[in-house]
């Protein structure tokens, strides 16, 4: 079912009844990035997917976002969905967006699955990285930026052998709204660290990382993971940083067990 809360696109398949997932993406793409998790845990779970402010469908509005603003967005989704200890499977951005939701509220989540993310902020390097971003998309518009971005999200193999799949990504991703692609930029660049909060982590936790992922490589995920007292750590073969749509069977299996448990 395709619903607006307060301005979010918002999806919900499953049974109500059932425990709750809620999904949330990683940037620049939108809740399609989490179609193959649905479709495999739907019949267990009440799944929630939704697309961030500024991606997907999402009214992206004025543009000024914040890490905290994307957190209360959450919050209000899982109030207003009124969610029973939702476990939250976020990645990269959306793993950013989960940790905070973990400071901020743990006592209202069940589980954490975090994808391909990291606790860490922005160091100076990769705030002027976000700055040359908007600049790039104020001079020229986000097509190339999106198409740059992306490349290195996920693996070669991946971009050779399935090519068309890749290629729908990358298209999809170039409609997205300037605005609230640079919104984004700005929220990430802007968000806190939430490293010092990791030993205070009780809820159980899952730690996946593409083996080949550039961004949020294995060694800086382990490294987190281990900071985590409740939690395992996995390393999915030859996926990059979009470990989900890479590889969902694997990410699957670990996903399920982690459930199971
Ligand atoms: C993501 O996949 O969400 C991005 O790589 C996050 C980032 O740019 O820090």
């Amino acid at each position: 079912m395709n619903r607006n809360i307060n301005n979010l696109s918002v999806f919900t398949t499953g049974g109500k009844e059932n425990p709750s997932i809620v999904l949330i993406h990683g940037f620049p793409f939108d809740h399609f990035m989490w179609d193959e998790q649905v479709k495999k845990f739907n019949k267990n779970y009440y799944c929630i997917t939704y697309d961030v402010r500024g991606l997907g469908s999402s009214l992206v509005g004025d543009g000024q976002f914040t890490l905290e603003s994307f957190v209360d967005d959450l919050e209000n989704l899982i109030d207003n969905l009124i969610l029973d200890k939702p476990i939250l499977c976020g990645l990269s951005m959306g793993g950013y967006i989960s940790l905070r939701a973990v400071e901020r509220m743990e006592k209202k989540l069940g589980g954490l699955i975090l994808c391909d993310t990291k606790s860490l902020a922005d160091n100076d390097e990769g705030k002027i990285s976000r700055a040359r971003g908007i600049r790039q998309i104020n001079d020229e518009g986000t097509k190339k930026y999106i198409e740059h971005f992306i490349a290195n999200c996920f693996s070669e193999r991946f971009k050779q052998t399935r090519k068309r799949e890749y290629e729908s990504i990358v298209n999809r991703a170039k409609k997205y709204n300037a605005l609230g692609v640079k919104g984004c930029l700005l929220a990430m660049a802007g968000r806190t660290d939430t490293t010092n909060y990791l030993q205070n982590i009780s809820i159980p936790t899952l730690v996946i990382c593409g083996e080949e992922d550039k961004l949020t490589p294995p060694d800086v995920m382990k490294s987190m993971s281990d900071k985590i007292k409740n939690s395992k750590f996995v390393s999915i073969d030859g996926a990059g940083h979009i470990s989900p749509v890479e590889a969902p069977k694997r990410v699957n299996e670990e996903i399920e067990i982690f459930l199971n448990q």
